[in-house]
This record gives C-alpha cells, sequence and structure tokens, in this order.
C-alpha cells in the first residue's frame, strides 16, 4: 500500500542541497530499496556526498538507532549505535573485527547545480510534504 503511493516518483529525485548537507551531521530519509522500505543516510565528508542504506550487517538496526548522529566522536568514521562498530565513510567498509572487511549498501547520488539527487535504479524516493 505504502510503495503504491510512491510508485510514480521518479529514480533520480531531488533529495536536498550540498549545502544542507554541509551544514548538518547527516539526512535521513524514507526510501524503498528494490522495492523494501528502508531509510537512506546521506552526508557531506571531505567535500563529498555520500549514501548508504542506515542498515548495519551485524544485526540488521539503523546506525542511528540509539543516538541521533552516525558519526564516531571525532567525526572521522561512521559508527553503529548499537554496538559501536565504524566504517570508512568513503566505502562503508566495516572496520571493526566480526563484519570486517562488508560494506555498507552504497546508494548511487548525482550532484548537479549543488543539489543532491538519487541517481539509483534501485530507489524510490517520495520528497516529504
Ligand atoms: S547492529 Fe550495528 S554494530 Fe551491532
Amino acid at each position: 500500500m505504502i510503495q503504491q503511493a510512491y510508485s510514480h516518483f521518479s529514480q533520480s529525485t531531488y533529495i536536498c542541497s550540498v549545502q544542507e548537507l554541509a551544514e548538518k551531521i547527516y539526512h535521513r530519509c524514507d526510501i524503498f530499496y528494490k522495492s523494501q522500505p528502508y531509510t537512506a543516510i546521506l552526508f557531506s565528508y571531505q567535500d563529498r556526498v555520500y549514501g548508504y542504506l542506515n542498515h548495519c550487517m551485524h544485526m540488521n538496526r539503523q546506525l542511528d538507532c540509539h543516538a541521533e548522529t552516525i558519526f564516531s566522536d571525532d567525526g572521522k568514521l561512521l559508527r553503529c549505535s548499537m554496538h559501536g562498530f565504524v566504517f570508512e565513510p568513503t566505502t562503508g567498509e566495516c572496520l571493526s573485527p566480526v563484519c570486517a572487511g562488508e560494506k555498507l549498501q552504497a546508494l548511487k547520488l548525482a550532484v548537479v547545480d549543488g543539489q543532491v539527487f538519487f541517481s539509483d535504479k534501485r530507489v524510490q524516493y517520495a520528497v516529504p510534504q
């Protein structure tokens, strides 16, 4: 039912501006990925924007399930708030032993004139009303 409401949206949909991402820790939004509901996390890191499914492979939790951040205290790594596993922001690769080498699912983004879009055919996104 919910998915039907999303189905008419383009696969290349405006999310927010690069400036908005630069001004906050991260942006999260509800999406459908391969027709399943998820949240996405987007952030600016070292002057580039990145997007991943908000889905930790360790125990299938959202990275921000216990905190309103997805970063380590020093801001250098992504960090799951459930058990503290850390990830390389630019690749999504897990650096913690149990899941070392596994990666967060990256989402393809496009930046056009300072605006960030999903450009991932697996993603359906509806701008919140
Ligand atoms: S669920 Fe993410 S570290 Fe355990």
